[in-house]
């Protein structure tokens, strides 16, 4: 069998383009989706906080470690690992995340199905003098139809795998350097609505008055994987990502701009998305449907409010779109580089095995509703595991690899382009990955096993 050729490897064309490319796969369905339903289950504020202080102290050195990894190797993160560090286990982080992209795609395309059929509602008007009552049953009665949800979401996989059988340059890239901005307008628009409803306050101070005394364990793991979910880390993304990033590229600015991005989106999202909770008395607590039923009564709530709904689910589907496909891309740079599947063939295998799991996951929420652990169902399941539980693990060992195993000097030499860039917090940045990310992420399992506390 013919090896790959790895001299022939696909790339990204502009740095302007990589911004875009890892800033498109962190913002998505995590940002305005997750983000806000997470934080209504986990006290708001409280939750915030936590959020916020995960993102600086673990969350920025874990996309600088991928990013180093995967330029220095040039290879998907299973290869980077064998190469960086061969006839050691390393590799079976590669694995790992492997595993966690089947799960993280499967559930989140069911979720980015929803996002068509609100596209199709707003298109034929479907929201148009809904009392917030009738939106929350118009949900419902989707999610329970069965059919809809995974009509949709096959048609989104198919979207996935078209833009991923193109290729790198002229796939990932392209579509990511025009939408992402767009999305932020918008976002900023539908805020602006949101906090001038009458009893906003309540939703902003949901959100910004942290009570400290709520927290639980669960808190602080849930906003632990949040923090890893949102940035697309712990699972070999932006390994890959890193591995299609050129030379001449300064990583530490790239991680930096994406982790700022990615957060300032988030909260948006929340601001967008809280006060129309209390405004309308809808439960913040209410779970995965909590942005689904509270974005329709805004937009009923706006002049022009047919085109904004319609323009805001347009983009939302497009930021989902940015990000599954950073998820499937690290299937697919496996298969074509590891078992040398050609990478139109690798395409096709993984974008129909994930979906196939994907329609488990979607009828898990609808008709086939099945307890599989605790009140979880298979959705659940594939959900809390891969954010809570392997993406963590995987950020963990992808900290201490840098820190400990990969050389000091090989990762002065990459994140400073060869002493070309001085970095300035360069020590500091080794003793958190050496020290400081690693004894927090573990402190956060050992908190939840109730070892700690
Ligand atoms: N970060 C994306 C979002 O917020 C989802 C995502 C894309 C992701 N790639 C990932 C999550 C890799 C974890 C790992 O919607």
């Amino acid at each position: 069998m013919a090896k790959f050729d790895f001299s022939n490897r696909d790339s990204f064309g502009s740095k302007i383009g990589i911004i875009a490319a890892a800033a498109g796969s962190a913002i998505g369905l995590g940002n305005i989706w997750r983000f806000p339903y997470v934080a209504g289950e986990n006290g708001g504020g409280a939750f915030l906080v936590i959020y916020l202080a995960f993102i600086i102290v673990i969350g920025i050195p874990v996309m600088l470690s991928e990013f180093t990894i995967g330029r220095r190797a040039q290879r998907n993160p299973f290869g980077a690992f064998r190469l960086l560090k061969p006839g050691q286990p390393w590799y079976l982080i590669g694995l790992m995340g492997i595993a966690a992209a089947f799960f993280i795609l499967a559930f989140y395309s069911t979720i980015a199905g929803w996002t068509l059929e609100y596209l199709y509602q707003s298109i034929a008007n479907g929201f148009s003098g809904k009392s917030p009552e009738e939106l929350t049953a118009m949900f419902n009665s989707f999610q329970a139809s069965g059919i809809w949800p995974v009509i949709w979401q096959v048609i989104f996989m198919f979207f996935t795998a078209f833009i991923i059988y193109r290729g790198v340059r002229n796939g990932i890239e392209k579509y990511a350097k025009i939408l992402m901005p767009l999305l932020l307008v918008l976002i900023i628009i539908i805020c602006i609505r949101s906090v001038t409803l009458p009893g906003a306050v309540d939703g902003l101070n949901f959100l910004f008055r942290p009570d400290f005394s709520k927290i639980t364990p669960k808190i602080i793991l849930e906003a632990l994987g949040q923090a890893f979910f949102s940035l697309s880390i712990g699972m070999g993304t932006l390994i890959t990502y890193g591995s299609y990033i050129g030379k001449k590229d300064n990583l530490n600015n790239t991680a930096i701009s994406v982790t700022a991005a990615d957060t300032f989106i988030a909260i948006l999202a929340g601001i967008a998305i809280f006060p129309a909770v209390f405004a309308f008395n809808i439960n913040p607590a209410e779970g995965e449907s909590l942005v689904f039923i509270t974005l329709p009564n805004i937009f009923q709530q706006m002049p022009g409010g047919y085109f904004w709904g319609l323009l805001f689910f347009l983009l939302l589907v497009i930021a989902a779109l940015t990000s599954t496909i950073s998820v499937l891309e690290v299937v697919v740079a496996f298969f074509s580089e590891e078992l040398n599947i050609n990478r139109k063939t690798a395409t096709i295998i993984a974008a129909i095995a994930i979906t196939i799991l994907g329609v488990c996951c979607t009828l898990s929420q609808g008709p086939l509703q099945n307890p599989l652990i605790g009140d979880k169902e298979l959705f659940g399941v594939l959900e809390w595991t891969s954010a809570n539980l392997l993406l963590p693990l995987g950020g963990f060992f992808i900290v201490i690899f840098v820190g400990w195993f990969l050389g000091k000097n090989n990762v002065r030499d990459e994140v400073s382009n060869s002493g070309k860039y001085r970095v300035r917090f360069f020590s500091f940045f080794m003793v958190i990955v050496r020290i400081l990310a690693p004894v927090a992420i573990a402190l956060v399992f050992l908190y939840q096993l109730g070892i700690l506390g």
